[in-house]
C-alpha cells in the first residue's frame, strides 16, 4: 500500500437511526458510560472484573510490558465456576441455560444445574484419563450440547481447549493438534448437516495417524451408526462419565492461565494459535455481552454462529453463561428442511435477541422475505451482526424484514484476536448508521492511522488500530512470540494493527472496509472492495457480490466483480453493462468494473466467509491455492471456466 490515508470514501450513507425512546429508557448502558470509562479506563474494567467470582481476589489491574499484557494478574478464579456454580449457589440452578435444537428436529432443554452436573461428570472423567492442569485438549464436534460441556470441563480442570471447527479436514486437525501437542481429542461419531451425515470420527481417525501426542479420543454418540473404535485409544463419552459424581473440585486458575487456543488464518499458510487467558477474557465478554446485547433476565438470546469460531466461544458459551443468559443452540443449516428454519426457531423459543452474520443476512435476502414473513418474529427486540462489513442494503433488509423496523441493529466489529466486541453501537445510546460499527465501546481505544502511523482526521481512511491494551486481548500466538510481535505490533509503534482498512465519517463513526489486502488501487484511486460490493448489491437484481483487483497494464489494477443474482439466474452481457453503469453512477466512473463474471454461488468457507484469495486467483488466471476449507469445491471450477471466457471477451 502506498498511502492508506487516501483510501477513498465513496459511499454517502447518511441515514441514522437513534435508539427508540422506550428502548433507551430501559437499556443496561446509559449515555454517561462513555465518560465514566474514559475518566479512568482501568477502574472501569476493574469494576467489571469485580463482578466475577474470584477464589483469590486480585490487587493488580494491568501490567503492561508491551506487547504482553497481564490483567488482574495476581487473582485466581475458574471460568466454569463463573459460568455455572455461582449461579446455582445463588439459587438460579433451575434457570434454562440452553434450548437445544438438533437439525433433525430433536429438542432438549438444559438448566444451569444440569449443565453443572454434566460438566462435573465429564471433568472427573477427563481427570481419570490423566488429563491435567496445563494440558491442551482438542475438540472437534458438531453443535451438540456435549461441545460446551467439553469446553467447560476442560476449563474446570485447568486444561486449555482448542476447538477445531467441525467443517475442517483431517489435515487441518493434524496441523492444529500437533502445533499445541494436544493430549486428547474429543469428537462425535458423526454430525448432521443439511440432512447429511458428517464423518467426524472418521476424519479424526485419519488425522490421528499423524498426531503422536494424542493419547485418548473421546467420542460422543450423535448419529448412532456403527463406527470404528480403536482399543486403548478411543473411548465413548458415555463410558467416560459413567459412575462419575456430579461434583468436581475446580482448579484454582491464575487470571493469566491459558483458557483456550483458537486457530485463525493469517497471511502465511500456517494457522496461528491465538492465546486467550482466563480473568481478562471473562471480564471482557461479560461486559460486552451485557451491554451490547442489553441482556435482561427475561431474555431468550440466540447467537446463530458455530461454537467452532470465536463468536461462539465468546457469545454462545462464556459471555452468555457468565451472564446467566438463556440461549438457543441450533445444530444445522438455515435451509433445512426449508429456508425458514431460523424463523421457525425464533418463533418457537420466542427469541428476543438475535446475533448473526452479514453473509447469512444476504443469503436470506436472496431467498426472499416470504420466509421470515411466515413466522411471528414480534418477540425480537435487538439484532446483531458480526464477521464482515455489512452493506447498508443488507443492514436495512435485516432491520425491516427481521426486526420489523423496531429493533436496534448492532454491527459489532472484533476479531479472534480481540476476544470480544471492540467497536459497536450501544443499543440504548448510539444512533446507528446502516453499515457502520459506529464507535469504540467504553474502555476501548481505537484510531485510524496513515502509513506513517499518524492519526487520520475525521472524514479520512486508513488502517484500523487499537491504541491501548484491553482485557480480552490475545496474549500472543502459541509457541511464537516473534510472529505475534511481527504481525500485530511491528508496523506502528505502540499500536495494535488489526489488519482492517476503515474510515471515519465526520461524526467519528467507524466504517470498516475489509482487510487491508482487500483494497484495490485503480488508476491511483484506492477503492475498498466493500464499497463497490455495496453499490452492486443495491441493484435490485443483485443478491451477492465479491470484488477484487486484477492486475492491469493501464490502470494498475482493474476491478473484477463476481456477481450472483437474485433467484439464482445467470446474467447477460446487457445486464453486465447495466451493472457497470449502475456502479459507476453510484461511486464514480473509475469504479466501473472492467470484468463481471456471473455465478450462482460465491466460493465460501464453511463459516460463510467468501474466499477472496481464491477469487483473486481466479481473476488473475492463476492456479488455485489451498481449497481445503471450501464448503463446496465445485463452485470454483465453474467460476474458472466462466472467468476465462470473460477475460478473453474483455480483452478484445
Ligand atoms: C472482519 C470474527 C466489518 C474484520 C469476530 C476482522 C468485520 C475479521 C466485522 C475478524 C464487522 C468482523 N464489520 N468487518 N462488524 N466483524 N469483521 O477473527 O475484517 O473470524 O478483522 O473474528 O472479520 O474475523 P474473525
Amino acid at each position: 500500500m502506498k498511502s492508506a490515508e487516501s483510501i477513498e470514501a465513496l459511499s454517502k450513507e447518511s441515514r441514522r437511526f437513534p435508539p427508540p425512546p422506550e428502548f433507551a429508557a430501559q437499556a443496561n448502558a446509559q449515555p454517561g458510560i462513555y465518560k465514566e470509562a474514559e475518566r479512568d479506563y482501568l477502574a472501569f474494567w476493574e469494576s467489571w472484573a469485580r463482578k466475577l467470582d474470584w477464589s483469590k481476589p486480585f490487587t493488580k489491574i494491568l501490567e503492561w510490558n508491551e506487547p504482553f499484557a497481564r490483567w488482574f494478574g495476581d487473582g485466581e478464579l475458574n471460568a466454569s465456576v463463573n459460568c455455572l456454580d455461582r449461579h446455582v449457589r445463588a439459587g438460579k440452578g433451575e434457570r434454562i441455560a440452553y434450548y437445544y435444537e438438533g437439525e433433525p428436529g430433536d429438542r432438549r432443554t438444559i438448566s444451569y444445574k444440569q449443565l453443572l452436573d454434566d460438566v462435573c461428570r465429564f471433568a472427573n472423567g477427563l481427570r481419570k484419563l490423566g488429563v491435567k492442569k496445563g494440558d491442551r485438549v482438542a475438540i472437534y464436534m458438531p453443535m451438540i450440547l456435549e461441545l460446551p460441556v467439553a469446553m467447560l470441563a476442560c476449563a474446570r480442570i485447568g486444561a486449555a481447549h482448542s476447538v477445531i471447527f467441525g467443517g475442517f479436514s483431517p489435515d487441518s486437525i493434524v496441523d492444529r493438534v500437533n502445533d499445541a501437542e494436544c493430549v486428547a481429542l474429543i469428537t462425535a461419531d458423526q454430525g448432521w448437516r443439511r440432512g447429511n451425515k458428517v464423518p467426524l470420527k472418521r476424519n479424526c481417525d485419519a488425522a490421528m495417524a499423524n498426531t503422536p501426542s494424542i493419547k485418548h479420543c473421546i467420542v460422543a454418540r450423535r448419529v448412532g451408526d456403527p463406527i470404528e473404535m480403536k482399543a486403548g485409544r478411543d473411548v465413548w463419552w458415555d463410558d467416560v462419565v459413567k459412575d462419575q459424581p456430579g461434583e468436581c473440585a475446580p482448579e484454582a486458575m491464575n487470571a493469566e492461565d491459558l483458557l483456550y487456543l483458537l486457530y485463525t488464518s493469517g497471511t502465511t499458510a500456517k494457522p496461528k494459535g491465538i492465546k486467550h487467558t482466563t480473568g481478562g477474557y471473562l471480564t471482557h465478554v461479560t461486559m460486552t455481552h451485557k451491554l451490547v446485547f442489553d441482556l435482561k433476565e427475561s431474555d431468550v438470546y440466540w447467537c446463530a454462529a458455530d461454537i467452532g469460531w470465536v463468536t461462539g466461544h465468546s457469545y454462545i458459551v462464556y459471555g452468555p453463561l457468565a451472564n446467566l443468559a438463556t440461549s438457543v443452540i441450533y445444530e444445522g443449516t438455515p435451509d433445512f428442511p426449508d429456508k425458514d428454519r431460523l424463523w421457525e426457531i425464533v418463533e418457537r423459543y420466542k427469541v428476543n435477541i438475535l446475533y448473526t452474520a452479514p453473509t447469512a443476512i444476504r443469503t436470506f435476502m436472496k431467498w426472499g422475505d416470504e420466509y421470515p414473513r411466515k413466522h411471528d418474529l414480534s418477540t425480537l427486540r435487538l439484532l446483531g451482526s458480526v464477521g464482515e462489513p455489512i452493506n447498508p442494503e443488507a443492514w436495512m433488509w435485516y432491520r425491516e424484514h427481521i426486526g420489523g423496523n423496531r429493533c436496534p441493529v448492532v454491527d459489532t466489529w472484533w476479531q479472534t484476536e480481540t476476544g470480544g466486541i471492540m467497536i459497536s453501537p450501544l443499543p440504548g445510546v448510539t444512533a446507528t448508521a446502516p453499515g457502520s460499527a459506529t464507535y469504540p465501546l467504553p474502555g476501548i481505544a481505537a484510531d485510524i492511522v496513515n502509513d506513517q502511523g499518524e492519526s487520520v482526521p475525521l472524514g479520512g481512511g486508513g488502517y484500523a488500530v487499537l491504541t491501548r491494551p484491553w482485557p480480552g486481548m490475545l496474549r500472543g500466538i502459541w509457541g511464537d512470540d516473534e510472529r505475534y510481535k511481527q504481525t500485530y505490533w511491528s508496523k506502528f509503534p505502540h499500536k495494535y494493527l488489526a489488519g482492517d482498512g476503515a474510515r471515519r465519517d465526520l461524526d467519528g463513526n467507524f466504517w470498516f472496509m475489509g482487510r487491508i489486502d482487500d483494497v484495490m488501487n485503480v488508476s491511483g484511486h484506492r477503492i475498498s472492495t466493500t464499497e463497490v460490493e455495496s453499490a452492486f448489491v443495491e441493484h435490485p437484481k443483485v443478491a451477492e457480490t465479491a470484488v477484487c483487483g486484477k492486475l492491469d497494464d493501464v490502470t494498475g489494477q482493474a476491478i473484477y466483480a463476481f456477481v450472483s443474482l437474485r433467484g439464482g439466474e445467470l446474467g447477460s452481457t446487457e445486464l453486465a453493462d447495466e451493472l457497470r453503469e449502475y456502479v459507476g453512477n453510484k461511486l464514480g466512473k473509475f469504479t466501473r468494473p472492467k470484468y463481471i463474471t456471473f455465478t450462482q454461488e460465491l466460493p465460501k468457507t464453511r463459516s460463510g466467509k467468501i474466499m477472496r484469495r481464491l477469487l483473486r486467483d481466479v481473476a488473475e488466471g492463476r492456479t488455485l491455492g489451498d481449497t481445503t476449507t471450501l464448503a463446496d469445491a465445485t463452485i470454483v471450477k465453474d467460476l474458472q471456466d466462466r472467468a476465462k471466457s470473460e477475460a478473453s471477451s474483455a480483452d478484445e
